[in-house]
């Protein structure tokens, strides 16, 4: 995959289109049917006939010079997500800085799950200097409130959820390099985009327990990063 262009990773994903419809590429907003709104460099070869593609799963179309610049905008893993639905071609990984991940279960139970003991998940980031993946390449960045401690019930679906988070944290989905939406510091270490519970006895921020649609919402969210059941079982 590394040795690839962008344009060839993201022609893996399309299949041909002959006759554009008449609609615009909702990537670059002009019709589908003429040039694309992105004229980057290195772009000039693509004829007229192969300047449309549709996503080979979910059928949305866009000119493959608009998809190349947004693979270019990206951390350029070989992957690509749909702009319209989110669909998943290859395997979505995400900038999250080095660390550690750990966990183990205490004997303790959490509100709303009198059944079973409690899994701890510790986060600890360093803080360092941002990589070409990052905002601003070669500049610090810092990292708060590490280590971090998350919570689960000890149950099926809290194990699985358990699961498919170590996967999100091998392909870098946990954390991110931003801004804190709650601080407002930039350049700073952030939760991504799959929610954790970081109270265990109280619910004071809202990130506590008991909150019984939990581990169906994480579930959906990393669905969302691409990890599904099937990844434990691969992996
Ligand atoms: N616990 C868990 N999730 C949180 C928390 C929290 N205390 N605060 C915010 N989030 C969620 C938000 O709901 C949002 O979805 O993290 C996402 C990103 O929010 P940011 O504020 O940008 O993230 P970050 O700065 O990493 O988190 C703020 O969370 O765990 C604590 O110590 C951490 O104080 C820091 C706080
Ligand atoms: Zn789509």
């Amino acid at each position: 995959r590394k040795g690839r262009t962008p344009e060839e990773v993201v022609r893996r994903y399309l299949q041909k289109v002959r006759n554009p419809p008449e609609e615009d590429c909702t990537i670059c907003m002009e019709a589908l049917a003429g040039p694309s709104g992105y004229k980057g460099p290195g772009m000039g070869g693509i004829s007229r006939a192969e300047s449309v593609g549709r996503l080979s799963q979910c059928g949305h179309q866009y000119h493959l010079q608009c998809l190349v610049a947004m693979y270019n905008n990206g951390n350029k893993d070989g992957s690509l997500q749909c702009p319209t639905c989110k669909t998943i071609y290859g395997v979505k990984t995400g900038n999250q800085p080095p660390g550690k991940m750990e966990y183990h279960v205490i004997p303790h139970s959490l509100p709303g799950h009198p059944d079973c003991k409690t899994i701890r998940i510790i986060y600890n980031i360093p803080p360092g200097i941002q990589g070409p993946e990052h905002p601003n390449p070669g500049k610090p960045f810092t990292a708060r409130g590490f280590p971090r401690h998350c919570y689960l019930p000890d149950s099926d679906k809290g194990r699985l959820v358990l699961k498919l988070l170590l996967v999100a944290w091998d392909r870098r989905l946990i954390f991110s390099v931003g801004t804190s939406s709650t601080t407002g510091e930039t350049d700073t270490v952030i939760w991504n985009e799959v929610h954790h519970k970081t109270e265990f006895g109280s619910n004071l921020t809202g990130h506590g327990y008991p909150d019984s649609g939990h581990l169906d919402n994480v579930l959906e969210e990393l669905r969302a990063q691409g990890i599904t059941e099937e990844d434990c079982l691969r992996d």
